[in-house]
């Protein structure tokens, strides 16, 4: 797979991912709280902010595997759905991947990688096959296909992950602390991945305290406290010159580490 094109009509850039408003609570926790977020075409956000400030609640809502109370949130202008096929399509359009690698233990890398497309997307297994194997080979473990997941290093297995994820085909893509559950020396052979995906055009958002990252693939940092967005700005600008307290206090916290 290359950039992925957009429909014909639609300028490049468009807003792709648009919430408004959005509000949650988790009981007495206000998690999400008035966010405002657009993400556009081709755009790639990075969101940073301190444990249980409502990041990972953040993609959740956007993929809908959390409901929210109020606002709206839109992929390439449509409504969320709330359920059945339309929901399938939604979650098909938005892909995600998570800290750990929920690979399927019982199934090999390469039907991990056909599983969807044949189910979902109606190919036919030779079709999701060719895909799947030029996917493996994107992300580098091609030649191990035929393999279990457990039989591969948390950073092989993750790669995987996004292969899977991309073989459906997404808009957007979603990445929940990609990195977070790795090892050292295999947290880079997954940025190299997410940072190529981000140069062939794909629309991302990643939530990370990967600098390196942010600073190479980003186009913007969002950070976020206590459920609300405080800040946004280029990485340059945020690393370098955060203006609210709390961003200030956050970055002395993980840079002194
Ligand atoms: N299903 C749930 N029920 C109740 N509270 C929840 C639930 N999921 C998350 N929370 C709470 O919501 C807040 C935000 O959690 P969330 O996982 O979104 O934070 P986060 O920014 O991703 O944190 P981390 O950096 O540790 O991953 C936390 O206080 C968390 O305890
Ligand atoms: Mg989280």
């Amino acid at each position: 797979m290359t950039d992925t094109p957009s429909p014909a009509g639609r300028a490049p850039g468009a807003p792709l991912v648009v919430l408004t408003d959005v509000n949650k609570h988790f009981g007495d926790l206000h998690v999400l709280q008035d966010i405002n977020l657009t993400v556009h075409e081709g755009e790639v956000v990075v969101v940073i902010g301190p444990s249980g400030s409502g990041k990972s609640t953040l993609c959740r809502t956007i993929n809908r595997l959390e409901t929210y109370e109020s606002g709206t949130i839109t992929i390439d202008g449509q409504d969320l759905p709330q359920e059945g096929k339309a929901l399938a399509r939604l979650r098909a359009d938005v892909g995600m991947v998570f800290q750990s690698f929920n690979l399927f233990s019982h199934k090999t890398i390469l039907e991990n990688v056909t599983l969807g497309p044949i189910k979902v997307r109606g190919l036919k297994p030779k079709e999701a096959e060719k895909q799947a194997m030029a996917l493996l080979e994107r992300v580098g473990v091609a030649h191990q296909a035929k393999k279990y997941p457990a039989q591969l290093s948390g950073g092989q297995q993750q790669r995987v992950a996004i292969a899977r994820s991309l073989a459906m085909e997404p808009r957007v893509m979603l990445f929940d602390e990609p990195t977070s559950a790795l090892d050292p020396e295999m947290i880079n052979e997954v940025l190299d991945v997410m940072v190529s995906l981000a140069k062939s055009g794909m629309t991302m958002i990643v939530v990370t305290h990967e600098m390196g990252f942010a600073r190479k693939a980003a186009d913007r940092v969002v950070f976020m406290s206590d459920g609300a967005i405080v800040e946004e700005n280029t990485p340059e600008e945020f690393f370098t010159n955060p203006q609210s307290p709390r961003a200030k206090d956050f970055l002395g916290k993980i840079l002194t580490h």
